[in-house]
């Protein structure tokens, strides 16, 4: 069916798909094996979590140096996975409950076995040569420059057969794609057509603030607050040279351009980056088709002034026809319960699923997952083992998903690649979805909610001041009037609102009581509670 506001109602989901569900007990998970969770995601009634969009980290043929985004083969996805058979009959088993698909897409590099990598490092003068960068070392045989590589070390690596350098943003394994090579942007454009043909819904692009570079690679200048005992060596020069180049908005334009050809479809795009780069990349697409990711949620203190004051700014620096969309966890960053504990962890889902955009919602996030302590020995990130000592090892928020309280959670029958978190028997599905105090019902019940609610789909935003540690904000259309208020503190908080009468919808904790009047003169906040309130 087409919607072409399909995004504005959006709640997504996303799966990473070696660690959700194993179907043929290899370890690993696959397609077959999120098939058969699809019920869980969305049943159409309200037993199951109801989100209504999936995002998919890559199923692309892939060595797995960076599991999956080191891609060797665009149009085929990889054995672990299941085949473009299993591939097509999840698409359509997912449109049939109503959850459309969005799949990685990884525009930036390639895998080191990639053909075209193959081709291009076969010799200076071959036709795939400028497919990839490649420069000459200075006269001391020395690197082109000081880039860095975000996974560590130096972002050159000398090809001793051809004698020069060729250029990753990450591992050596995973060589930049040149994108000042007009053939690049058109085979990366049919990578594009032949999955939406497939009748995928749309992309998240990976690293997108990588993809083009200064053409004259001058250096990167130092970080003049670089502190090497707690920074990674990455951070020790400015990114000015490297990453973030203007082109980029030009190369977006160019995805959105193949999008508009296709109806409904939408695309969103990985960028680390604050409120005025956020703003350019919004206006870079015409067509409305593309969205950044907005990550500041995750890294701002979580006090109640700083939540306001960006939220306030981010909400209204878009022009209306603009979503705004706010991101708590990914396989990048440790968990959200983690970084949190659990009950902030709550107070902060209710608040993104409350707010004006789109919301996403990491696997296991809500259940409330946490990161798994995976000793140095035993880590498989080559993030984490090539810059050790200062965590940043992501194995800990990519565990298998808690299913149930049988053997390695239900993920798999077999030693799963990760190892299974030890509280997963107290943490699970099946057991929360039995709690009514759950952290997934808070779940359930806000997306859920959210579907309905005009207020929470197409109201307006609007922060409100309350008295000591307490995020409050209204939103609100003609047909509806809710109150959010959230409680940042440790300790309780009485509100001092105007006596109003208003209907509970949930709060954090979920013990009180749907549907309940409560005074909100009276409203008093346990520590890092918070609540959704209706005005009738
Ligand atoms: C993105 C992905 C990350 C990956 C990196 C290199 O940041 O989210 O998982 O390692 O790109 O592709």
């Amino acid at each position: 069916m087409i919607d072409k506001n399909w995004s504005r109602k959006a709640v997504v989901y996303h799966i990473y798909p070696l660690s959700f569900n194993d179907s043929n007990n290899d370890g690993m998970g696959d397609l077959e094996g999120i098939i058969q969770k699809l019920d869980y995601l969305n049943d159409g009634s309200e037993n199951s979590l109801g989100v209504n969009t999936v995002w998919l980290s890559p199923i692309y043929r892939s060595p797995m140096a960076d599991f999956g985004y080191d891609i060797s083969d665009y149009y085929d996805i990889d054995p672990i996975f299941g085949d473009l058979a299993s591939f097509d009959k999840l698409v359509s088993e997912a449109h049939k409950r109503g959850i459309r698909m969005i799949m990685d897409f990884v525009p930036n590099h390639t895998s080191n076995q990639h053909p075209w990598f193959l081709e291009s490092r076969a010799s200076r003068t071959g036709s795939k040569r400028d497919w990839y960068i490649w420069r000459d070392p200075k006269p001391d045989g020395s690197p082109p420059n000081n880039w860095l590589s975000v996974f560590g070390g130096p972002a050159w690596t000398l090809d001793d057969k051809t004698g020069q350098y060729y250029h990753h943003s990450f591992l050596p394994e995973q060589p930049d794609l040149n994108w000042r090579n007009p053939e690049v942007k058109e085979e990366m454009q049919k990578v594009l057509h032949f999955w939406l043909h497939r009748k995928v819904d749309g992309f998240r692009t990976d690293a997108v603030y990588h993809l083009v570079k200064d053409g004259q690679f001058r250096d990167d200048p130092p970080n003049p607050d670089y502190d090497p005992g707690k920074m990674e060596p990455y951070s020790s020069v400015l990114h000015k040279y490297s990453q973030g180049r203007s082109e980029t908005l030009d190369n977006l334009k160019s995805f959105c351009e193949v999008l508009g050809l296709h109806p409904d479809k939408f695309i969103i795009s990985e960028a680390y980056i604050d409120l005025p780069e956020l703003a350019k990349m919004y206006r870079a697409c015409d067509n409305n088709l593309h969205a950044p990711i907005n990550f500041n949620l995750m890294t701002i203190p979580l006090m109640a002034g700083e939540f306001r004051n960006f939220i306030d700014k981010f909400d209204s620096s878009l022009p209306p026809e603009k979503w705004p969309n706010y991101v708590l966890g990914n396989h990048d960053r440790p968990r959200v319960a983690t970084r949190l504990g659990q009950d902030r962890a709550r107070l902060a889902a209710m608040i993104m699923l409350t707010l004006r955009g789109m919301p996403f919602v990491y696997y296991g996030d809500e259940l409330g997952m946490e990161n798994v302590d995976i000793p140095e020995e035993k880590m498989l990130d080559p993030w984490g083992k090539r810059v050790p000592g200062f965590g940043l090892g992501r194995d800990g928020e990519r565990t298998p998903m808690q299913w149930d309280g049988s053997k390695n959670a239900g993920f798999s029958r077999s030693k799963p690649w990760l190892p299974t978190a030890s509280n997963y028997k107290v943490r699970n599905i099946e057991t929360e979805m039995k709690d009514p105090r759950s952290m997934l019902n808070l779940f359930r019940r806000l997306i859920h909610y959210r579907k309905k609610s005009p207020a929470l789909l197409e109201g307006s935003y609007h922060s409100i001041d309350v008295a000591g540690e307490v995020f409050a904000y209204v939103r609100q259309c003609p047909a509806e009037k809710l109150l959010v208020v959230a409680n940042f503190s440790a300790t309780e908080q009485n509100l001092s609102l105007r006596s109003e009468t208003a209907q509970v919808i949930c709060n954090t904790f979920m013990d009180a009581e749907y549907g309940k009047e409560v005074d909100t003169g009276k409203l008093v906040l346990r520590p890092y509670e918070g609540y959704v309130l209706s005005f009738a």
